[in-house]
Formats: structure tokens, sequence, C-alpha cells
């Protein structure tokens, strides 16, 4: 009997596209499957964080006396209990941890990849069951192969990414993946088990009708924040209205909105946080890489956010991130507003 397939699994999918370069050797692909598990591993937990706060209010361990782990606790250990196991993995750096872990192990010190994730993002949107992700990005390790890796693998420019991705836990579950060669979607097909090819080629709009930031921050904004702010209130002449404010307060689940509709999504330096609230290493890079990757762009107020070198693992960094348009718009304002308070008395 002839079988006809429509499903194109994630596996599948890199494998195909490996076989366009003769020197690959499918380790990213093999890579990639590894995260891909963990994050389906964090999935099943995500999706029962209501039951486990029900259980926890009864008393805050489980049948076996082990106390119940916070989400993004345990989306953090699964994320490193699976790369240790990989074969492709060198070491990580976690959100969630001071320092980067090398794996000594003999496959891994001979292992050409390190990974870097914030593993549960938006976690203060877990009790209202909103939207929540992982974020990883992948670098090819720069210290010598057959020693554990280094730190400087760690600090690599976005611009060296070898790969970003993110999971969005959300209505439903749903992997998307970046590399040079564009940007894919692929959503959790529950019955199998497997991310299915859902959206290929996926594109940020040039153009956008949405700007995605913290309003209430806006006492702290600086002049040209503010005069932008402003421009999003105003009807808008081809709109005939004005720009729509939306916030999840996840940058998975806003990022993905920017990505899909289109718009703006701003976390920006202020007067009391003057490099903003995002991470560059686990949250700014990977997403900007993305955006780049479907046509849109990503800077930081002065400079691509891709660009900057990093001196330290956790630093963070002011972000203007989405449909190239907007963003430019965004810029104008930010750029003149500066020049206004150089020139003040
Ligand atoms: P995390 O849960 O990984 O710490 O990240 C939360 C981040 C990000 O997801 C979101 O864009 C931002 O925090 C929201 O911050 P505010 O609550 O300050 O708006
Ligand atoms: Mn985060
Ligand atoms: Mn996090």
């Amino acid at each position: 009997m002839a079988t006809s397939r429509k499903l194109i699994t994630l596996d599948e999918f890199t494998i195909q596209q490996t076989r366009a370069f003769p020197k690959a050797t499918g380790e990213l692909s093999a890579l990639l499957r590894d995260i891909s598990l963990a994050c389906k591993l964090i999935n099943k937990q995500v999706n029962k964080a209501g039951l486990v706060d029900i259980i926890g209010k009864f008393g805050a361990t489980n049948v076996q006396g082990e106390e119940q782990m916070k989400l993004d606790i345990y989306s953090d250990e699964m994320l490193i209990n699976v790369l240790r196991n990989s074969n492709d993995c060198a070491g990580i750096a976690s959100e969630e941890n001071d320092d980067f872990i090398a794996f000594d192990d003999a496959y891994s010190v001979n292992s050409k990849y390190v990974v870097l994730f914030d593993p549960l993002d938006g976690s203060s949107n877990i009790d209202v069951n909103a939207s929540i992700g992982t974020i990883f990005s992948i670098y090819r390790r720069v210290s010598p192969l057959g020693k554990p890796c280094t730190k400087e693998d760690f600090l690599q420019p976005g611009n060296k990414l070898m790969a970003a991705g993110y999971v969005i836990y959300g209505s439903s579950t749903m992997l998307v993946y970046a590399t040079r060669l564009g940007v894919n979607g692929f959503t959790l097909e529950p019955s199998i088990g497997e991310f299915c090819l859902s959206h290929p080629d996926m594109v940020c709009a040039e153009k956008g009708k949405i700007y995605s930031l913290n309003q209430g921050n806006s006492r702290q904004y600086d002049k040209g924040m503010l005069a932008f702010l402003d421009y999003c209130m105003e009807i808008n002449k081809e709109e005939g209205r004005p720009y729509a404010h939306r916030y999840i307060g996840s940058m998975v689940a806003d990022l993905h909105r920017t990505l899909i509709k289109g718009g703006i999504f701003i976390y920006p330096g202020d007067k009391k946080n003057l490099n903003g609230k995002l991470r560059l290493q686990y949250e700014c890079n990977p997403m900007s890489f993305i955006i780049e990757a479907a046509g849109g762009v990503s800077s930081d107020g002065k400079q691509r956010v891709l660009d900057i070198q990093p001196s330290e693992l956790h630093q963070r960094v002011p972000i203007f991130i989405g449909s190239k348009l907007m963003v430019h718009k965004a810029l104008e304002f930010v750029t003149a507003g500066t020049e206004e308070a150089a020139v003040a008395p």
C-alpha cells in the first residue's frame, strides 16, 4: 500500500538542509535534536504547572518525598542534563547559573559547539497560564579541541552565531529555529511527540502596526523614547488609528507575535536601568539573530545588537527589535532625543 506523508519533522528538515553542504557532518542537526528533546521534557512539565501548584499547596513534597522544583530550575537542569549526555556540546552557559559549565568527558572536549540558554523565559507568567518559552543559541567554539571549552567560547558576539531558536509553550508548543539559511517554525504534534514543519521561511514584515514595551516604566524614559511613544499613540496617517499596544511580558511570546504579525518590541535603557533589563547572551543575541534572519532589524539604540562584543556572561543591553521600518523610526526618535540632551545646558 502506498503511503503519502505531508509531515516533515524537525530532524528530517535539518538533515535535508545539511545535504546542501557536502562538508557538513550533521553535528549541528544532532545538537538541535538534543535541545528539542530537553524542550519536549520541559513542555511536559509546563503543561502540568497548575497541578504542580495545587500539589504544592497541600504540602510541598511529592509522593517520593522530593521537593517540587520551580519550573525555571527544572528547565535549567533538564537542558544541562540532556546536553551533558550529548556528543555534540562542549559546554553550556545559562541565565540561571553564575558561571559557564565545561563538560570534561572524552566526547565533550572534542565537541565543536557550545550552547547558551534562557531555560525559562517569562517565568512570572507561569502562575497566570500565559505563554512562556525557552531561548537557545549555538556558537562554534574558538578554544582548541581536545580540552574543555573556555569562557571565550561564550563571549563571542552574536554575529558569530551558528544558529539560534526558541520554543514557545503557548496555545500550542512551537520551536522556531534560525540559521543563516532562514527561519522556520515547527509545531509539536503531541500524538507522535515530534516538532513538525508548520511555518516554513518565516519573514518579519517590513512595516508593523504594533508596539510592545512595558509602558509602566515610561516615567523613567528619556525624551527620545517619550517622543516615540507619542508617535505610536498619535492617529497614524496610513492606519487611520494609533498603533496598537501589546505586551505579554514574556520576551519569547512578544517576539513570536512580532515575527508573525510585524511590529516593534522595545526594552530600552532608562534613568533607573541604563542598560535595560534583558540579557545580551541569553535573550537579545539569539532573538536578534532570528529576527535579522527573517528580514527584521535589531539595535541597542546605537549599534546592531549582533555586533556588540560581550564583556561578561550576564551583561544587559537595551533592545529595539522587529519590523525594519518601525525600528528605524524608533531609532530616529531616540537619536534625536540623545542629541537634544547632549546640547542642553
Ligand atoms: P526571565 O523570566 O527569563 O527572567 O525573563 C523575563 C523578561 C522577558 O521575558 C520579558 O520581556 C521581560 O522580562 C519583562 O520584564 P518587565 O516585567 O520588566 O516588563
Ligand atoms: Mn528571559
Ligand atoms: Mn529565564
